[in-house]
């Protein structure tokens, strides 16, 4: 062999390992190799190509990392234009929709449908020629779209070359390209750290990332594409099959990602089940979605339905209620939180969003009001996600008038009036008035008769407002000096309920180690680090008297948390707190009681992988904590248990081969009922 031949034979097994690796990676759900070990392989390819230019050649997956920016995006005619969709916003549309095709295709019964969640990023055409991607570009307005190849080629799952048999001559695969929610956070906090411009959700910074002239740079940003449609198709395979979701599982086959929620319905009730099921399913998705996309499944079907102006018969979007709305921002009020922070809260006309009536959005911070420029009387546009509080997202800048105000921030507290501050670190201002405000005051208590603290029944946030304004509580400890007749005092309060009241503060005093720590309410300081801080030190005395060192020693405990503790543990009114709850009786079992009676998986390193049917994974993740186990998000050799749910991918094959004990969910949910029981 010559020594080109040699190079050439270098470079040819260099892509098809890589190309091998991405299949297994993006399609596959299952890494073959370290991500480490995967660069070195591209730098390998990439260094060889540079050094002999006349290799390189367009189906090289060194083409994944961008090239020479461009001057601007040529325009590309569609070979067939890339269409719209009618939408629906309720049942009742899905029913007509369905009456609507029964019409047509003349009283056909069981009409299959694809039912396949509406990507909420931006429409691309990629073009393969002989397997080849060749071209990719925008929807632009259905006829005429730009160029981006280069950008298109650098998303890490859109394979650069097809793999496997019969794969058509000319093949234009549709689909999204979008931002997962994890990449898009990352991304934000990047832009963040940099001082560059925040996007506003996942779908602006996907069109952001995509049409940079400089390919390079949409290298660098997390997107993907999902699969979900075909324009020119040259070739008998695809053709052969009569229907939608095979030709996107023969698509599928070829290396070209689809996405897995996607399913098949007969008829518009089921079509109406799976839309509720993706519904709830919707936040915990790793992507956004704006609705679900109905097909009819059947290619015959298809042609006979046709199409009206721009959009197809035969499909229909049904719509989730908008997510984002436009309202003026009518006044910004300052609470005050339990660690002093004071948070600016948004006062907005109410709006109807994401299905609720919302009137009050968070400004998290002075910062976010400066990034967002909004003032008082403006127009902004709040978006609601799920159950996240909501949020503004950017001020409708066309619609400010001359009645626009100035937020001004307080320099006092609102509450008890005590100096404000802003330390340099941190974006956060606070009231420095501790437990003389009564804000803090409040919010403290609150905390501590809280769920996942002392778990007060009948201690609601409102008694709480009561007692502390009724000057019969200052602290936590106090809530065990109230008796019958301080409690009926308050309005509404009956003699049952202030009964029952001093019970459950009775019951309360038995509590754990943990919680008792999380419970006091220490800045930073969640429930898995308090459980970290009882399981290291054994012993409440232990942790007031440890020292930095000896506090950084503890999982997860790092500078800021460390200092915050043994600030708190050293302040004479913490102690007396602590002190006087002893002595009012609250107490818990010592750490090697409680672990040999409920902590069976006590200093386990757990990690849970895959979909979980019958548990939320927030549950299962809080019962395996509480059993003692530390619930890690990556399979390492330091893992003693792998729970594996539905269609676990990379994290299942390395526990297996790192000989981990795996349990599926059902032993999972075998193992708490035992434990239950005890
Ligand atoms: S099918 C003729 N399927 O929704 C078929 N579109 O409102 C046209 N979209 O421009 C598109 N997910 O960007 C289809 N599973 C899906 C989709 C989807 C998201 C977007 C797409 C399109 C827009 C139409």
């Amino acid at each position: 062999m010559t020594e080109l031949s040699q190079i050439e034979e270098r470079a040819r097994t260099l892509r098809a390992e890589l190309e091998n690796h991405n299949y297994q990676y993006y399609v596959m759900d299952a890494p073959s190799i370290p991500d480490a070990e995967y660069d070195r392989l591209m730098r390998a390819l990439i260094a060889l190509e540079k050094e002999y230019p006349s290799l390189i050649t367009a189906d090289s997956p060194s083409q994944k990392v961008g090239g020479a920016p461009l001057s601007k995006f040529e325009q590309i005619t569609h070979e067939v234009p890339m269409l719209s969709l009618d939408n629906g916003f309720n049942e009742d549309d899905l029913i007509a929709f369905e009456k609507r095709l029964q019409e047509r295709l003349l009283n056909v019964n069981d009409l299959r449908f694809s039912c396949e969640p509406k990507l909420d990023g931006l429409a691309v055409s990629i073009m393969y020629e002989d397997g080849v991607l060749t071209q990719a570009a925008t929807r632009g307005d259905g006829q005429v779209g730009e160029n981006i190849t280069q950008n298109v080629k650098t998303i890490a799952n859109v394979p650069i070359k097809l793999r496997g048999e019969n794969i058509p001559k000319r093949l234009e695969v549709r689909g999204e390209v979008f931002m997962p929610k994890q990449g898009f956070e990352q991304l934000n906090q990047t832009q963040k750290e940099r001082g560059d411009k925040l996007f506003a959700n996942p779908r602006n910074a996907a069109a952001g990332s995509l049409r940079q002239l400089d390919s390079r740079i949409t290298a660098k940003r997390p997107l993907l594409f999902y699969a979900y449609s075909m324009g020119v198709i040259e070739g008998e395979t695809l053709n052969a099959l009569d229907f939608h979701t095979q030709r996107l599982t023969a698509l599928g086959e070829w290396g070209v990602p689809l996405c897995k929620e996607s399913a098949v319905a007969i008829g518009a009730k089921q079509c109406i089940e799976y839309f509720n099921s993706i519904g709830e399913q919707r936040n915990a998705l790793s992507y956004d979605i704006d609705g679900v996309v109905f097909k009819v499944d059947d290619i015959s079907m298809q042609k006979r339905l046709g199409f009206v102006s721009k959009a197809p018969r035969w499909a229909m979007a049904q719509k989730f209620p908008a997510q984002e709305e436009i309202t003026v921002l009518q006044d910004v009020e300052f609470q005050v939180g339990r660690t002093g922070a004071i948070t600016p809260v948004a006062r907005l006309e109410p709006v109807f969003v994401g299905g609720v009536t919302v009137s009050n959005a968070t400004l998290h911070n002075q910062d976010e009001i400066l990034r967002l420029g909004v003032k008082i009387n403006d127009t902004v546009v709040i978006r609601r996600a799920g159950d996240v509080i909501p949020q503004i997202v950017s001020v409708v800048m066309d619609k400010r008038t001359s009645s626009a105000v100035d937020i001004v921030f307080p320099t006092h507290c609102p509450v008890c009036e005590s100096h404000v501050e802003r330390s340099e670190s941190e974006a956060v201002a606070r009231c420095t008035g501790g437990l003389v405000c009564p804000a803090q005051r409040k919010e403290a208590i609150k905390h501590f008769a809280s769920r996942k603290a002392f778990d007060i029944d009948g201690l609601g946030d409102k008694i709480v407002e009561q007692l502390v304004e009724a000057k019969l509580i200052e602290n936590p400890a106090d809530l065990f000096r109230l008796n019958l007749p301080m409690l009926t005092s308050l309005e509404r309060m009956g003699d049952k309920s202030a009964v029952n009241l001093l019970n459950a503060l009775e019951t309360a005093k038995n509590t754990t180690l943990p919680k008792f720590l999380y419970s006091l309410g220490i800045r930073e300081v969640g429930e898995s680090t308090a459980r970290n801080l009882a399981m290291h030190f054994l012993s409440l005395e232990s942790i007031m008297q440890a020292e930095i060192e000896s506090l950084l020693e503890v999982p997860d405990v790092g500078d800021i948390v460390a200092q915050h503790l043994f600030h708190f543990m050293r302040e004479p009114s913490n102690i007396d707190i602590i002190t006087s709850l002893q002595d009012l009786g609250v107490n818990w079992p010592t750490i090697e009681q409680a672990s040999a009676e409920q902590q069976p998986l006590l200093a386990k390193t757990v990690v849970l992988t895959g979909t979980l049917s019958q548990m939320g994974r927030s549950e299962a993740k809080a019962k395996l904590q509480d059993m003692g186990a530390k619930v890690s998000g990556s399979v390492s050799a330091k893992t003693d248990l792998l729970i594996a749910g539905e269609k676990a991918g990379s994290k299942l094959s390395k526990a297996q081969s790192l000989n981990i004990d795996i349990w599926n969910e059902e032993q999972m949910l075998a193992f708490f009922a035992e434990y239950d029981d005890k």
